[in-house]
């Protein structure tokens, strides 16, 4: 199998998310899978009726992949988008798809298809300025969290603790150039410096890990320090998981779940998710399950592909177990036992008034 995986950074070990990519390579060669990491802003797009085929990188042609893995995440351009669109339209594989990246670039269009599917979300206001902190206080109340629309790993989010705070940073943003690239979101008390991180992959909840601050603030980024242990996610949890990368048609899938008082609520999705902590905790082989899945459900020859559900059954047995590693190989005579996960339940749909 051939497969391009788009990344726009260099491959150093100090550049962020250059390890995940690292590990891709490795699982690819461990699989005979012929990966190419690429940079999509090197491509030449040439949209043309004419040809079947078309891809142009560095000046040069390529042959057609059987599958895309992008891997940009919320820093996906515009650019990166056009690429990802012209070879989804030439009948290309991608997971996840460009649409599907990018709805989860922008946490307000998440929420927003999320509030559409009636799943439970922390409420929150797209930023104008002027600020109307009345409107902020009325619906949110303080503290309220100010978040950038397009950060990533902790590093735009604030807490506001009281209304002069929120004052003396609605005045500093005003001045801002792009204002409405800010959002202001009801602070979810009891998951201060505390939330779970579920990967989904394929539709199934396959790892799971518990983030906690170390430093006493409210986020749990483990690029800020924030420690990971494994989890064992109560169903609901899982399957409310499973539900947000449903909604959002994402394939692959970070989702961030905080604790509210009487259940959950969905803190973000991310579509290239960092694995790092998660392998770490979990013991897990996150490209290689990536693989296997996305052969499985393309069609693609992965060898061990048809694997795919004991392989899946034994990531969830171990984070609902005894976090052994899985192993693919050793599975080939084994037969997986059921999975404690209940069945995701079909989502009602209120009637409209
Ligand atoms: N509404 C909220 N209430 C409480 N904590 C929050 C809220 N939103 C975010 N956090 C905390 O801040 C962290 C970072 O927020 P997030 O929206 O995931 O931004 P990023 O994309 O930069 O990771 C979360 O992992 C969580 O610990
Ligand atoms: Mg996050």
């Amino acid at each position: 199998m051939r497969c391009w995986l788009f990344f726009n950074r260099e491959i150093a070990p100090e550049v962020p998310e250059a390890h995940e990519v690292m590990r891709f390579q490795e699982a690819a060669r461990a699989l005979d899978i012929e990966l190419l990491v690429l940079k999509p802003s090197e491509f030449d797009l040439v949209v043309d009726s004419k040809h079947s085929w078309s891809a142009i990188y560095q000046g040069r042609e390529l042959y057609k992949p059987d599958l895309i893995i992008p891997r940009c995440g919320s820093e996906t351009s515009y650019f990166t988008l056009a690429v990802l669109r012209h070879f989804e339209r030439q009948g290309v594989a991608i997971a996840n798809s460009p649409a599907a990246v990018e709805s989860v670039a922008d946490k307000l269009h998440t929420l927003q298809v999320l509030a559409g599917a009636k799943l439970p979300i922390p409420k929150t206001i797209l930023g104008k300025f002027p600020a109307d902190v009345d409107l902020v206080e009325r619906e949110l109340g303080f503290p309220v969290v100010v978040k950038k629309l397009r950060g990533t790993r902790g590093a735009g989010v604030v807490l506001c603790n009281s209304r002069g705070d929120f004052d003396d940073l609605a005045a500093l943003l005003d001045g801002a150039t792009a204002a409405s690239d800010f959002l202001f979101q009801q602070y979810i008390k009891a998951s201060h410096g505390r939330d779970v991180r579920v990967l989904v992959i394929d539709g199934r909840a396959v790892a799971a890990m518990e983030r906690k601050a170390t430093d006493g603030g409210f986020k749990s980024n483990i690029s800020l320090g924030g420690s990971a242990l494994p989890f064992t996610p109560p169903p609901e949890m899982a399957e409310l998981a499973v539900q947000v990368a449903r909604e959002l048609k994402l394939d692959i899938a970070g989702i961030d779940i905080l604790f509210d008082q009487n259940g959950y609520k969905i803190c973000e999705a991310n579509s290239a998710p960092g694995f790092q902590g998660l392998e770490r905790a979990c013991a897990i082989d996150v490209p290689e399950l990536v693989f296997l899945a996305m052969g499985r459900k393309f069609g693609l020859p992965v060898r061990h592909s048809e694997r795919w559900e004991q392989a899946i059954d034994n990531a969830a047995r171990a984070m609902f177990g005894a976090m052994k590693k899985p192993d693919v190989s050793e599975l080939l005579d084994e037969l997986p036992e059921p999975l404690p996960l209940a069945p995701v339940p079909a989502r009602k749909r209120r009637k409209p008034i």
